[in-house]
C-alpha cells in the first residue's frame, strides 16, 4: 500500500495558471495515466485527455496536443513508462531492450526540441541503474519521470527569478509563440520572467505575435497571460517589425527548442525575423530556456534538425480552407537565430551574456 502511494505523482505548485487543469500530469499510481490539457482545443474549449498507451502519447505530442520543448520532454518520459508498463515482469535484459525500443519510437514524434531525447535518456538511465543496483525497474522509471516533472516546474521558476529584472517597468515586451506555463509543467521559460516580474508588482505591457501557422501566440500565450491578469496586445506576425520600430518595446524574450554549444537557437518559425528586427532597432533580444534545451554536442545551429510540417497547416486556418487546396507550401516549424543576434540566454543557473561558447560552458560547470 505504502509502495503504491509513493508512485503517485507529487503535488506541484503551478503558480500563475493554477486555476486551469495542468498542462500535463500523471494521475494515479503504478496503474496511472498521463493526463494532458489538449492545447489544440484552446482557448475555445478546456478539454483534458488521458494518454493510456505510448501510442496515445506519441499522437498527443505529434499533433501538438501537448507541445513546447520542456512539456514534450516530460510527456515523453511518462510515455516511456506507459509503453514499457506491460513488460514489467519480463527479465531485466529483455525489459531494458524494450525500454530502448519504446524510447526510439518516441524519439520519432518531433525532431527539433532536444528536451525530448534528454528526458528519455534520463528515464532510460534510471532503468539501467536500477537493473544494476536491484529494485523494481519500471517503478524506478516512473519515479524518474515524476522527478523530471517536479524539476521542470522548479527550473522554470528559477529562470523567471534569474531574468525578471530584465522586464522594463512601464515598458513593453514582445514575445513569439508560446513559451509559457502551457509549454512546461509550470511557469514557462520566456513567460516565467513576465510572471515573476508581475508578482513583484512591476507594470508593463506584453505584445504577443499570433505565430502562424498554428497560432500558439494567439490561442495559447494571449490566453494564458490574460488568464493570469497581465496586460496583453495581440498582433499579426507581419506587424512585429513595425512594432519594434515604433519604440513601444524595450525587451524581446522568447523560448527555445534547441540551443547549440555556440548559442545558435532554434525556436518557433518567425523568431529569426523578430531577432533581426530587434537588432536593427537596438532592442535587447533574450532567449529563456532550461539547461536541458542545450545540445552541446552540436557546435552550431547548422546541425539542428528542423521539423517540416504538412501543407494543410498553411492552406487551412482552424479547419477552414484559406488557399487553393493544391498550392505548394513551405512549412518549417522552427528557424535558427544566430547567437550574434541574441543579447543573452536566461537559464536556471543565470544568464549567458554575451552569447558565446565560453559563457555557455560556464553555466554547465
Ligand atoms: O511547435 P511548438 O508549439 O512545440 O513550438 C514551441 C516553441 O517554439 C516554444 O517557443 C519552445 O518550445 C519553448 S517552450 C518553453
Amino acid at each position: 500500500m505504502t509502495k503504491t502511494l509513493s508512485l503517485q505523482a507529487p503535488a506541484i505548485f503551478r503558480g500563475p495558471l493554477s486555476a486551469l487543469p495542468a498542462t500535463l500530469e500523471w494521475v494515479g499510481g503504478a496503474d496511472g495515466v498521463l493526463r494532458i490539457l489538449d492545447q489544440t482545443q484552446l482557448p475555445l474549449r478546456i478539454e483534458i485527455r488521458d494518454c493510456r498507451t505510448v501510442e496515445d502519447t506519441w499522437e498527443a505530442i505529434r499533433m501538438l496536443r501537448v507541445r513546447g520543448a520542456p512539456a514534450i520532454g516530460v510527456a515523453a518520459a511518462y510515455g516511456l513508462c506507459l509503453g514499457t508498463r506491460p513488460f514489467r515482469a519480463v527479465p531485466a535484459d529483455a525489459f531494458l531492450a524494450k525500454v530502448r525500443e519504446v524510447g526510439a519510437y518516441l524519439r520519432t514524434c518531433r525532431p527539433t526540441a532536444v528536451n525530448l531525447a534528454w528526458a528519455l535518456q534520463r528515464v532510460t538511465e534510471a532503468a539501467e541503474q536500477c537493473t544494476r543496483t536491484g529494485g523494481n525497474t519500471w517503478e524506478a522509471m516512473l519515479l524518474a519521470a515524476h522527478a523530471l516533472a517536479v524539476e521542470d516546474a522548479e527550473t522554470c521558476r528559477l529562470i523567471g527569478e534569474a531574468g525578471a529584472h530584465l522586464v522594463p517597468e512601464g515598458g513593453g515586451v514582445l514575445t513569439h509563440c508560446n513559451a509559457g506555463a502551457l509549454a512546461t509543467v509550470a511557469y514557462g521559460t520566456a513567460l516565467a520572467l513576465l510572471y515573476i516580474a508581475h508578482q513583484r508588482g512591476l507594470r508593463f505591457h506584453v505584445f504577443v505575435d499570433e505565430t502562424r501557422p498554428l497560432l500558439q501566440g494567439a490561442r495559447l500565450t494571449a490566453f494564458e497571460l490574460t488568464t493570469a491578469g497581465l496586460d496583453v496586445t495581440l498582433l499579426c506576425d507581419g506587424a512585429a517589425a513595425s512594432l519594434l520600430q515604433s519604440g513601444r518595446v524595450q525587451l524581446v524574450v522568447v523560448g527555445a527548442d534547441r540551443i547549440a554549444a555556440n548559442g545558435d537557437t532554434a525556436n518557433k518559425i518567425g523568431t529569426y525575423g523578430v531577432a533581426l528586427a530587434a537588432r536593427r532597432h537596438d532592442i535587447p533580444f533574450y532567449v529563456a530556456a532550461p539547461l536541458s534545451t542545450f545540445d552541446r554536442a552540436l557546435a552550431s545551429g547548422a546541425g539542428i534538425p528542423i521539423e517540416e510540417r504538412g501543407a494543410d497547416e498553411i492552406r487551412r486556418v482552424l479547419d477552414q480552407p484559406v488557399a487553393p487546396p493544391t498550392v505548394q507550401c513551405y512549412n518549417p516549424a522552427f528557424d535558427v537565430t544566430p547567437a550574434e543576434l541574441i543579447t543573452g540566454i536566461v537559464t536556471q543557473r543565470g544568464i549567458a551574456t554575451p552569447v558565446t561558447a565560453e559563457q555557455i560552458a560556464r553555466l554547465f560547470r
